[in-house]
């Protein structure tokens, strides 16, 4: 049983970028717990990160035939802007979680649309790094239903 956990541009920069408000952990941290928490619980899970929407969409596009059951996705500031990252994850069929480390909507006003909350299972915001340890776990209690 396998977890995708997504992560969209500049979230290669965690842990140097506006660190009071994305806050110190780098990227590699954060996957490095999320892929233990799977691990401990039986999961597979598998992260991958780009700066380019192509890149995302093929990635969402090649989960449906790699064995994802879960995607775990902060499409960063794609989540204001990319119909193409919501077409695939609505193509591909896969329950999501999308989660932003800020809480963006005591943001600026263009970061309080989405374009892939009302399809998402389950939406994080404000809960910085361990917003994505929720998801998984929210993943992995879903999973554990299903199994
Ligand atoms: C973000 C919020 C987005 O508005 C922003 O463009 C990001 C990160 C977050 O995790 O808080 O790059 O998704």
């Amino acid at each position: 049983m396998s977890i995708l956990v997504l992560h969209g541009p500049n979230l290669n920069l965690l842990g140097t970028r506006e660190p009071q408000i994305y806050g110190s952990t780098t990227l590699d941290q954060i996957n490095e717990n999320l892929v233990k928490l799977g691990a401990d619980r039986g999961f597979l899970l598998q992260t991958f990160q780009s700066n380019h929407e192509g890149l995302i969409v093929d990635r969402i596009q090649q989960a449906r035939t790699d064995g994802t059951q879960f995607i775990v996705i902060n499409p960063a500031a794609f989540t204001h802007t990319s119909v193409a990252i919501r077409d695939a994850l609505a193509g591909v069929a896969i329950p999501f979680v999308e989660v932003h480390l800020s809480n963006v909507h005591r943001r600026e006003a263009f970061r309080h649309h989405s374009y892939f909350s009302d399809l998402a299972e389950a939406v994080m915001a404000g809960f910085g790094s361990a917003g994505y340890g929720y998801a998984v776990d929210f993943a992995i209690s879903r999973l554990a239903k299903t199994a």
